[in-house]
């Protein structure tokens, strides 16, 4: 595999067209319908209209250069029940994006959950249920059996630490729940689901690449204090380590398991469950946006903010790549999101000339390129996103894109920052 350059966004945040052709709701559909919830009571009911501009930006993709593009499939489109059959109509949407981007010499990655859990199996128990993990497997086999013969790389879950913590213990995110016992129990059927997953895909023939896609960032302490430090190796275990560790060695850490005692939450783990979680896989996705600063108190943020308020911390990426690669070898890595939201201010053509994103992006593949000069494994990088979205909570207020999208008219204008990664990635080659 040589280096990859791609762009990344997810079915919620950019489709729309959330009741067409047999859809049903998935539970961000319910989440946003309660005032409150979402900022401006924005939902993803027309968001970027992809379902039906599809080919025109698969264009666009082609115009930047990219050779990869990571979307993901909305569960309850090709499966809108959560179990049973396969909905044709659904499955085709994806059937044809993949064709066209194959046409236009573009690799499809797919991400098979990108937080859109069907609602009826949120009904049934979410993922703090252990069938979930099961119905999530099947879903997996029954789109790879249409689609792996195309499409070369595939991540099952993405980022399962916020599925967990801002689904069920913080309660921001879908489907809302603030219950940390149920989230810990959510993570164990996440990391489960990947695993029974990857072994059914592997089962049904498919050999294309596996892996799944984990949001990390290192957790540095505040201060000497010791309390920072203990806070540090809390955030750094409750966030990289009970991840990483059963997926690749097959254990989940002693210090968090203590930790979630202690906070009355129990990792539900059956006999055979971590061989199953340790499935070899051929790909780490790391989405890396910022480190964390702990204090005793809590997280600290200081220094030059993205519009999102977080920290912009190039080197901490160099870091965390060389860290991967030192306590867990052998596991070939791809950045598949790093970007910035920032108060884009369009000129009257529309154009927007974003030199703190382009800077932003130009830092992050610097330090990307850094960590691979000094050894690590890291073999491909995305930006977060291809184009303004629908982003999450905050709705369509911060604006993610290389590409601006005009709500009102669905317009979209390509701003600085994406013919500066078009023009860094034509030097690359
Ligand atoms: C990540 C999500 C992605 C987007 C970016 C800004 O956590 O994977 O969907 O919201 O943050």
């Amino acid at each position: 595999m040589s280096f990859r350059w791609g762009v990344a966004t997810s079915a919620y945040q950019i489709e729309g067209a959330t009741d067409a052709d047999g859809r049903t709701p998935s539970i961000w559909d319910t989440f946003c319908r309660v005032p409150g919830n979402v900022a401006g009571g924005d939902t993803g009911e027309a968001a970027c209209d992809h379902y039906r501009r599809m080919p025109e930006d698969v264009a666009l993709l082609a115009e930047l250069g990219v050779d990869t593009y990571r979307f993901s499939i909305s569960w309850p489109r090709v499966q809108p029940r959560g179990r049973g059959p396969v909905n044709a109509r659904g499955l085709a949407f994806y059937d044809r994006l993949v064709d066209e981007l194959l046409a236009r010499g573009i690799d499809p990655w797919v991400t098979l959950y990108h937080w859109d859990l069907p609602q009826e199996l949120e009904d049934a128990g979410g993922w703090p249920h252990r069938d979930t993990a099961h119905r999530f497997a099947e879903y997996a086999v029954l789109v790879s059996d249409r689609l792996a013969d195309r499409v070369p790389t595939w991540t099952t879950l993405n980022e399962p630490w916020c599925v967990a913590m801002y689904g069920y213990a913080d309660g921001i995110h879908a489907p809302g729940r603030t219950d940390f016992p149920a989230a810990v129990r959510a993570v164990h059927h996440l990391l489960l689901g990947h695993g029974l997953a990857v072994q059914g895909m592997r089962a049904s023939g498919v050999s294309a690449d596996l892996g799944i896609t984990l949001n990390l960032g290192q957790a540095r302490p505040a201060g000497d204090d010791p309390a920072d430090h203990e806070a540090a190796r809390r955030a750094d275990g409750l966030g990289v380590r009970m991840y990483l560790d059963p997926l690749v060695h097959g254990r989940y850490p002693e210090d968090v398991v203590a930790d979630l005692a202690a906070r009355g939450a129990v990792l539900p783990i059956r006999d055979g469950d971590l061989a199953v979680v340790s499935a070899p896989i051929d790909v780490l996705g790391v989405n890396y946006y910022f480190d964390a600063t702990l204090a005793a108190t809590g997280e600290v943020r200081t220094g030059p903010l993205t519009g999102m308020g977080w920290p912009i911390t190039p080197d901490g990426c160099t870091e965390l790549l060389l860290r991967i690669g030192r306590d867990y070898p052998g596991l070939p890595m791809v950045v598949t999101e790093n970007g910035a939201a920032f108060d884009d201010d369009p000129g009257d053509d529309g154009f927007v000339l974003d030199e703190e994103r382009t800077a932003f992006l130009a830092a992050h593949i610097r330090a990307v390129e850094r960590a691979r000069d000094l050894g690590a494994d890291v073999r491909g990088y995305f930006a977060w996103s291809f184009m303004d979205n629908f982003e999450w909570g905050h709705g369509y207020g911060p604006r993610f894109g290389l590409v601006r999208v005009d709500y009102a008219t669905q317009r979209r204008i390509p701003k600085q920052s994406a013919l500066w990664y078009r023009d860094r990635i034509a030097g690359s080659r």
